[in-house]
């Protein structure tokens, strides 16, 4: 016999309709979402225009999407999802660096680089120099020929791929190996703060709920080693505007590094800078564990 619709017995229903799927882990996912998503509708009783609006959005999220843009991740990370996500899934390594979003600048495989390149390629900048080593979080030992794959955004805030023509192709990118001492070094010039892509739904969100875009001044990094979980990050520059209000919420204290003012001239020419420079000097720590299949960033391009 038929049984009626009903406002309380809606999201049992639909959790029964459910209940043969195979995949034990699919299921689970699927309670949760129709218990939460009914939940969410039956506390804000939506209009049907509201609703109809909500698709419309939804349906213009996937409609900016392209192979070279990913607005349902911009939306995934202005909801905070994506660093909820990323928190949730560090858990188990303790003592290594704190992981924060991918963004959707990496796109393009960064230019393999010796030790020390300068990956500004502008030069009309005050230099700065990156130093650091890459460690194991068991014992703190080095992890000699580790990768790091670093991208930035230039001082006026732009990624090289969002402005073609002007910028040259890589600047602000490069992929480097630790020495045999797990050390590296590259010389840059310190990033602006800049905002998020907002010509679409995402940015539609931010106005009408009058946030703004920006990112605090950061440095991107993928690091992995043999035998370590690979680790994607930035390093946030100690100071800079909108450290407090992230737009995509990705800022860990841990992550906040001082570029320091340096004023030596033996220092600068020891790293063939002009002097004065700034200086960071980081630490970054692998947690042992499998090698992603695929290493982050890999699984296709998401430019603005
Ligand atoms: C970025 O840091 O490149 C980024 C992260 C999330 C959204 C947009 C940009
Ligand atoms: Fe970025």
């Amino acid at each position: 016999m038929a049984t009626d619709f009903t406002e309380e017995g809606a999201a049992d229903a639909v959790i029964e309709s459910f209940a043969g799927t195979p995949d034990e882990r699919l299921r689970t996912i699927l309670d949760s979402l129709v218990r939460h998503l009914h939940a969410a509708v039956r506390e804000v009783e939506p209009s049907i225009g509201e609703w109809e609006r909500a698709i419309d959005f939804l349906t213009a999220t996937g409609q900016k999407c392209t192979d070279v843009r990913q607005e349902f991740i911009l939306l995934s990370d202005v909801l905070g999802i994506s660093m909820l996500v990323e928190t949730i899934n560090e858990r188990g390594a303790a003592g290594a660096t704190q992981s924060t979003v991918l963004g959707p600048f990496h796109m393009t495989r960064s230019p393999e680089r010796e030790l020390g390149a300068n990956i500004d390629l502008v030069g009309e900048s005050q230099p700065c120099v990156v130093i650091g080593r890459v460690v194991g979080t068991t014992d703190g030992d080095p992890l000699p020929g580790a990768t790091l794959d670093v991208w930035q955004a230039n001082d006026h805030g732009a990624y090289d791929v969002q402005e073609p023509g002007k910028q040259p192709d890589g600047n602000g990118r490069g992929l480097f190996t630790a020495d045999g001492q797990g050390r590296f070094w590259f010389r840059t010039i310190v990033p602006s703060y800049y905002p998020i892509p907002t010509d679409g739904p995402v940015g539609e969100l931010l106005a009408a709920t009058r946030r703004h875009p920006y990112r605090p001044a950061h440095i991107h990094f993928i690091v992995s080693a043999d035998g370590y979980t690979p680790l994607t990050t930035h390093i946030f520059v100690a100071g800079t505007e909108y450290i407090d209000s992230d737009a995509v919420f990705a800022v860990k204290k841990s992550l906040i590094t001082e570029f320091k003012e340096v004023d030596d001239p033996d220092l600068a020419a020891q790293y063939q800078v002009s002097n004065p420079f700034r200086l960071a000097d980081i630490q970054i720590a692998l947690s042992p564990g499998a090698q992603a299949e695929l290493a982050r960033g890999d699984n296709g391009p998401r430019t603005p």
